[in-house]
Formats: C-alpha cells, sequence, structure tokens
C-alpha cells in the first residue's frame, strides 16, 4: 500500500473546506447528509471543525458491495429522516469517483425541495473533475486512478480505520 495523504493534510485540508463552508453558511444552518458509511470520519471531523449551528442526517448507500469495482447501481440502503424541505443541505461524501451516487443523491434529494443543495467531498478522481468541474463545490483533493482505503472508505469493509488516505497497490 501506497500513502496518498497523511492525517496532517487530511486535517490542513479539512481546515481549508471548513473555512469556506463556514463563510458560506454562516446563519443558515445547513443541513449536513453524510453518504455512509464512507463518509462517517470526514463528517465527524469537518463538524468540529466548523464549530458552527448546523445539523447532520445520514444516508447508507450502496453501489461497490464487498467488490472492488461498482455495480453501476446506486441501491438506497436507508433514507435521511429530515424534511429537507427549504433547508440548504450540504451532501458530504468521501470520495467521489464514477459520479454515479452523487447524480442520485442530487436527484433524490432535489426533488425534495431544499432552498440550496450542495456538495463537499473529501476526494473526487482527476479524471471524473476534469469531465465535470463542478461534480462538487468543495473538493478536498483530486485523486488519481487506483483503490483508496483509509480514512472512512473501505475495500472490501476493511481499512475504514486507518488515519491515512491510502492507495492498495495490485496484489
Ligand atoms: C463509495 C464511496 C462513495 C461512492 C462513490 O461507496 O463511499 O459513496 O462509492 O462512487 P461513485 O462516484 O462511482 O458512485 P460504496 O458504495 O463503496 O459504499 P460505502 O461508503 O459503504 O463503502
Amino acid at each position: 500500500m501506497k500513502r496518498i495523504l497523511s492525517r496532517r493534510q487530511v486535517r490542513q485540508t479539512i481546515k481549508r473546506l471548513s473555512d469556506l463552508i463556514r463563510e458560506e453558511y454562516r446563519d443558515k444552518r445547513p443541513l449536513l447528509v453524510c453518504v455512509l458509511k464512507g463518509g462517517f470520519v470526514f463528517l465527524a471531523d469537518l463538524i468540529r471543525e466548523l464549530d458552527m449551528p448546523l445539523q447532520v442526517d445520514f444516508i447508507t448507500v450502496s453501489s461497490y458491495g464487498s467488490g472492488r469495482a461498482s455495480s453501476g447501481e446506486v441501491r438506497i440502503v436507508q433514507d435521511i429522516t429530515t424534511d429537507v424541505t427549504g433547508r440548504h443541505v450540504l451532501i458530504v461524501e468521501d470520495i467521489v469517483d464514477s459520479g454515479l451516487t452523487l447524480d442520485r443523491l442530487r436527484q433524490r434529494l432535489h426533488s425534495r425541495s431544499p432552498a440550496s443543495l450542495r456538495v463537499c467531498a473529501l476526494l473526487a478522481r482527476r479524471d471524473a473533475l476534469a469531465d465535470n468541474p463542478d461534480l462538487a463545490d468543495y473538493v478536498g483533493h483530486a485523486v488519481p486512478p487506483g483503490f483508496v482505503v483509509g480514512y472512512g472508505i473501505d475495500s472490501g469493509e476493511d481499512y475504514r480505520y486507518l488515519p491515512d488516505v491510502w492507495m492498495l497497490e495490485d496484489e
């Protein structure tokens, strides 16, 4: 495995993103929707760095199952319970890969008439960003192809506990 981001770099990135988000959402009491499972570590650090009035909810989706390749189908395993009508919603994702999960989530939440709907992703694929620079409103780092694990992100449900972000090398 190769380390691609240290915990220190992740902390600095979260600080940078938090400053931007705090500025935008001051006095708006945003609803942060964490995409599970992968997003839980990022959300936990992000809200404490934000240190401002906000609410959180969780949506569980799955497209990769236990394998390493996307099934191409995004399954909503568990939905949020908060009414998003008129709310300022910020989706919090660990990694945007093909962008399929985000597409589905955007459609789903948009249909419930939020006041605004934006996306914050710690990581996004360089290729996906090149194809669509507006993929996410706040992006921590662009990452090259390869299987990323750690900081909440798994491979077959392993590695989520790692404090740094790693790239799995071919076995
Ligand atoms: C991963 C990741 C994102 C999504 C990104 O979730 O956490 O939510 O895939 O891929 P996409 O842009 O190609 O749609 P996964 O389905 O592996 O579930 P997990 O978060 O429970 O690991």
